[in-house]
């Protein structure tokens, strides 16, 4: 709150309100369904989130009020060193040397240069665009991947960008079939939909090369979890880094807190930064006084 104050000092702010109450603008960070109920005058619903899932599982939201997800600098750019520290890390071998530290073991692995490091990633919106170039500048193999568009245009573009340095883009169930059996890491930036729920599920992990890992940095609902430990149990897969889940925070007593090969973050790849994340609210706010269009707007159809 005294961020939104600072960053515009003319608003006036309510955090507490009643139905009946006008406002022409509600800001939101995951409130309980029904929250809004009865508001008047709503003319925009600003998430802190970047991703809107869960707020659009609340029916009672208002369906004729623009709703608008976080798009924050600051956050984009967490999510790049992120997913560098992710894959820095499996790629150099770092989770290895922590376990080994722990037992005393001295053993040295071979040393891979990046571009020999192939990185899959899935999405390719602000965060994905952002994870991908800053992996490939990084000197990774990088290829991002989207749902949308036909896989006929996927396959062309495939051909096209294969230049050293460059991120191939590949889209659609053919572009995700062509390019799972090549990934050695795999990047989940997707936004949680009915489409891309379970996503990292039997039939995408079992497509990897054995020896590959994943790094879920999209939702718990994209992973299903139980396809994960059998993979990793198995020997096919060799890492994980997890940040969300399928409950959070995830339960003391869930396996994945002591699996050997899974490293759990707190749903902290990347925060909202309430200086820039302010500011972002600040400019939408300053765009629906004045009339003129909205940023980052979320298709409910599409659900981002
Ligand atoms: C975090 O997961 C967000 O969506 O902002």
């Amino acid at each position: 709150l005294d961020a939104l104050h600072a960053a515009c000092p003319h608003v006036t702010w309510s955090t507490e309100f009643s139905p009946g109450q006008t406002f022409d603008a509600a800001v939101v960070a995951n409130p309980p369904p029904g929250t809004l109920t009865g508001l008047k005058g709503l003319r925009l619903i600003q998430s802190l989130w970047a991703g809107v899932d869960r707020v659009l599982q609340d029916e009672t939201l208002p369906a004729d009020v623009p709703l608008a997800r976080m798009v924050d600098p600051a956050m984009t750019a967490a999510m790049a060193e992120t997913a560098l520290w992710a894959v820095l890390s499996l790629h150099r071998g770092f989770f290895d040397y922590t376990a080994q530290q722990r037992q005393t073991q001295w053993h040295q692995h071979p040393q891979r240069r990046a571009e020999e490091v192939s990185v899959l990633v899935l999405g390719h919106g602000v965060m994905g665009q952002a994870v991908s170039s800053r992996l490939a500048a990084q000197g990774y193999s990088v290829t991002a991947w989207r749902r949308g568009e036909p896989p006929g245009l996927a396959l062309q573009e495939a051909h096209a960008a294969s230049s050293p340095g460059a991120v191939c883009t590949l889209s659609g169930g053919a572009g995700l079939t062509a390019a799972l059996p090549r990934a050695q890491i795999l990047i989940n930036l997707l936004p949680l939909t009915m489409q891309t729920l379970g996503i990292l599920g039997a039939a995408t992990l079992s497509r990897l090369p054995r020896g590959a890992s994943v790094v879920n940095f999209g939702r718990g609902g994209h992973l299903v979890e139980a396809d994960l430990a059998q993979a990793l149990d198995a020997g096919h897969l060799k890492h994980a880094v997890l940040d969300v889940f399928a409950q959070e925070p995830l339960p003391a007593d869930h396996p994945f807190w002591r699996h050997p090969k899974i490293t759990v973050l707190p749903h902290v790849a990347a925060l909202t930064d309430l200086v820039s994340a302010a500011a972002v609210v600040a400019d939408n706010l300053d765009r629906l006084a004045r009339g003129l269009p909205l940023r980052h707007l979320v298709d409910r159809h599409q659900g981002y």
